[in-house]
């Protein structure tokens, strides 16, 4: 019976216990396309995914990974109206059509015009008479003006406008043909619907690949608890396209029936984890999820499997699970223990969709951990959700909760690298992807998944993987090695 366990036991895998195979490849890696599923209803550019912790995800991080055409995930351990703003944030720092257009009455006194441009932070202001446009006011129209004057003596009144479904292309040929800043858009009656500006344009031109949604603003993505139902509508309504329950053990009865609650109040995405095993991923994708996110205890600061002897070794996990979602179309985050680039490629390759990281971008530029210096090399701070600090400074209850204020931490506080900006990162981790992808001939990543064969290595086989018999004495910016 006891010795049953043994006898019928089964091995997991995780990254450093194989390699993929190199096969017969018709591309160079340039060709590769790295575009995915985060979620049912989500595409990105980059199948890379910002960890919703509290030294790596806030607004800077989530609109940097957007930018790249990746995505960012905003940590919980913070009230709602905390997170609200910050979602609320990265919806604001690129609009295409701005829809809630800021206008003026002409009978408005000129001071008090320029007090709204000046505080809004605006340089055309649309002006309304009975919800039609009549005029527009700009900067140069306030310069030399009476301030004791109305907007109607001084505003401009011939607006070249735009139907409200111009298309980006003629707005763009619009704008520049009048040398105009602003395009005031209209409806048949001549009501406002909506601006666009030339500097929302650029703006969009200078992140071609950027993910944004259906108005052009860029995607975001928010943590929720398990029971947190109004922090869940709260985050829908500020405009979150989609929210991941963020829990340490979703495969669990109360977090299920709270799954299926969440559900019903709704229409965006809802990612759940993390879970690690088949079972679980049959149980949450039943339950109405539309991604699933993977890993118990792989991350570089988790102490669950040391605590509560508990886990799955990655690359085993994200296959159980991929093996069931991909039945039902449902793509798999790949969360935790990620190092290096050619770690992403093996875990898109055992069936996730995307990768998720903590430690890899603690240590950027719009990372919210702390600086600091350590024998004269910059380091950011990075903490496990589940570490003592973490838990104390927060209002999350991912991990260990066992009574009013008492916890059991399952993860630890420290500090990695300075790594510079979100970008440089990117670029490696991407150039790394498609470095593997033209080994293995894989077009895209549903080639990847297809046609990769892992090979099993062994201690020597690692040994021989990394650099050595040489001292380093320059760090490439895609490979540090903490243990050898
Ligand atoms: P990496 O390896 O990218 O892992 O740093 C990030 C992931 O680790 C998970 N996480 C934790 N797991 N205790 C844990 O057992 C913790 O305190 C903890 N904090 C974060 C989480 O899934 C994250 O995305």
């Amino acid at each position: 019976m006891f010795s049953q366990k043994f006898s019928e036991i089964k091995e997991g895998y995780t990254f450093d216990d194989v390699l993929l195979k190199p096969i017969k490849s018709p591309i160079e890696p340039r060709e590769a396309d790295v575009s995915t599923k985060l979620s049912r209803h989500i595409r990105l550019g980059v199948p890379i995914v910002s960890s919703p912790m509290d030294t790596v995800t806030e607004d800077q991080m989530a609109i940097a990974m957007a930018r790249y055409g990746a995505v960012g995930v905003i940590h919980r351990n913070m009230s709602t109206n905390e997170q609200i703003e910050m979602v609320k944030k990265v919806k604001k720092e690129e609009t295409l059509i701005i829809r809630n257009v800021i206008s003026v009455d002409p009978e408005t006194p000129v001071n008090v015009a320029r007090t709204i441009m000046i505080t809004k932070n605006i340089a055309g202001l649309p002006v309304v008479s009975g919800g039609k446009l009549v005029g527009i006011l700009t900067k140069r129209d306030l310069e030399f003006s009476d301030s004791s004057g109305k907007i109607r003596d001084i505003m401009t009144k011939n607006v070249i406008t735009a139907d409200e479904n111009v298309s980006i292309e003629d707005a763009k040929y619009i704008l520049y043909k009048n040398r105009i800043e602003k395009l005031p858009l209209v409806d048949k009656a001549g009501k406002l619907k909506g601006l666009i500006t030339a500097k929302d344009i650029k703006t969009r031109e200078k992140y071609p690949n950027a993910s944004r949604d259906t108005n052009g603003q860029l995607m975001v993505g928010a943590a929720i608890g398990a029971y947190d139902i109004d922090r869940a509508i709260n985050l829908e309504k500020a405009g979150a396209d989609f929210v991941v329950i963020d829990t340490a053990h979703a495969h669990n009865c109360n977090v299920i029936s709270s799954l299926k609650k969440i559900r019903k109040e709704l229409s965006i995405d809802i990612i759940a984890g993390n879970i690690a095993t088949a079972e679980a991923a049959e149980d949450l994708i039943s339950a109405g999820v539309d991604g699933l996110r993977v890993g118990i205890g792989p991350g570089s600061i988790c102490t669950t499997r040391i605590v509560a002897g508990v886990g799955v070794p990655q690359l085993t996990a994200i296959s159980s699970v991929a093996d069931v979602a991909v039945k039902h179309d449902i793509p798999v985050i790949a969360d935790g223990g990620i190092r290096y680039s050619g770690d992403m490629v093996k875990a898109l390759a055992a069936g996730a969709s995307t990768v998720m990281l903590g430690s890899l971008l603690a240590g950027t530029e719009e990372s919210p951990g702390v600086e600091m210096i350590i024998n004269g090399r910059k380091y950011k701070s990075y903490r496990g959700m589940g570490s003592i600090g973490a838990i104390k400074a927060g209002k999350s209850d991912r991990y260990g909760k066992l009574g009013n204020n008492e916890f059991i931490a399952e993860g630890v506080e420290g500090s990695v690298p300075y790594r510079g900006h979100v970008s440089e990162n990117l670029f490696q981790f991407v150039g790394g992807i498609k470095t593997g992808m033209g080994y293995i001939g894989a077009h895209n990543l549903d080639e990847l998944r297809k046609n990769s064969v892992f090979i099993r290595i062994t201690n020597n086989g690692l040994k021989e993987s990394h650099p050595h018999d040489i001292r380093i004495v320059s760090e490439p910016p895609n490979y540090q090695n903490f243990n050898y």
